[in-house]
């Protein structure tokens, strides 16, 4: 039987900072409240002509580059995201993967908002395990300031832009493989966290002038709640599934959405602080982005050798969550 085993991670984060001081000219804010609540410093913002799929190609070739694995091996190209470069089509993934020269490769986007990154794991282990491909990229990147409003302080000061990108691929050896991938969405809680204009479920009409943007809407501090709740029974239960200790774990790596939340779910599972990985502060939520650029972040500072175990854990809009049980298994 093939295993999916996750071989390498890249990641792209764009140069221009958004302060929390800059932050707090543009609304009603401040630096000691967004860091008190959120946690979080600064974020990225992409260029005026940067879009989710150049974010998306440029963590996509770190991640290949580091994978050992060749361009023409991928057979599939999946990208997370909730910011496309066109609402509809074409997808994303097809897009990253043309610029990539991937030729012939399965290319699709999945929406799934912060969880993204979780549910296209899920998918390509299962790609893989059923034996349909071998080599699948994956990528989470978003350029969430297109659909963020700067004059709503509630949503404006956590969201930021970057990508972040891996290479799954088969392998015979148990030992290297993804242990586990748990997914779940409850649509009841649909208007917790919603784009609500530019759809047909919108009232207004899609190209309809200002109804035509689709910025993201929020309720906060519902989200914050079901969001402690849900991941923290999320990840205690693929811990039990697997009968594994949360002590074994090397790396939690949480979406990024809010510090006081990590803290909750990492206090529940009584994980040290060196368990817990942490890039809040200097990229906000990065939505489908964020787990990968999160495990960039210890890849690139040395912290993630072969071998070590990955706790993922998402929540997002949907609502969606989902949980993971990742062995790093580089080839080189
Ligand atoms: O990524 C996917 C899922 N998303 C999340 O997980 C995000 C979850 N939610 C959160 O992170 C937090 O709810 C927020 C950071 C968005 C808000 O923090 P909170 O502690 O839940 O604050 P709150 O919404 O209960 O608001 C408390 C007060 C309110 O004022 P009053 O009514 O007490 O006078 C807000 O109007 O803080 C006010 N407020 C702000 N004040 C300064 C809300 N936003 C701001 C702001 N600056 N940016």
């Amino acid at each position: 039987m093939a295993y999916a085993a996750f071989r390498s991670i890249g990641a792209y984060a764009p140069s221009k900072i958004l302060t929390n001081e800059e932050l707090s000219a543009m609304v009603d804010t401040s630096d000691d409240w967004i860091t008190k609540r959120t946690g979080i410093k600064e974020r990225r913002i992409a260029a005026k002509d940067e879009t989710t799929s150049d974010m998306g190609v440029k963590a996509a070739l770190k991640a290949l580059e580091r994978s050992g694995i060749e361009k023409s091996e991928i057979d599939m190209v999946i990208c997370a995201t909730i910011s496309p470069d066109y609402f509809c089509m074409p997808s994303t993934a097809a897009i990253i993967a043309t610029k990539l020269g991937i030729k012939n490769a399965t290319a699709f986007d999945i929406s799934a908002a912060c969880t993204g990154f979780v549910y296209i794991l899920s998918i390509a282990k299962a790609f893989i395990e059923s034996g349909m491909k071998r080599n699948i990229l994956i990528i989470g990147a978003e350029k969430l300031s297109a659909i963020t409003d700067y004059t709503d302080r509630g949503t404006c000061i956590l969201f930021g832009d970057g990508a972040g990108a891996a290479v799954i691929s088969a392998t015979e050896d148990k030992d290297e493989a993804i242990i586990d991938v748990h997914t779940g969405a409850d649509g009841e809680y649909a208007d917790l966290l919603m784009t609500p204009n530019g759809g047909s479920g919108s009232a207004h009409d899609a190209l309809e002038g200002e109804a035509a943007g689709c910025f993201m809407q929020m309720k906060g501090n519902e989200t914050f709640k079901v969001a402690v709740r849900t991941l923290t029974k999320d990840v205690v239960d693929i811990l039990a599934t697997n009968n594994i200790a949360s002590s074994e774990i090397k790396h939690f790596v949480p979406h990024q959405a809010n510090y006081r939340i990590i803290k909750a779910v990492g206090d529940a599972l009584e994980l040290k602080e060196e368990q817990v990985v942490l890039t809040v502060h200097k990229y906000g939520n990065t939505s489908g982005a964020s787990i990968p650029m999160a495990i960039n972040e210890i890849y690139e500072n040395g912290k993630l050798l072969k071998g070590e175990l990955m706790l993922l854990d998402a929540f997002g809009g949907g609502l969606t969550w989902g949980s993971a049980l990742v062995p790093f298994s580089p080839l080189k």
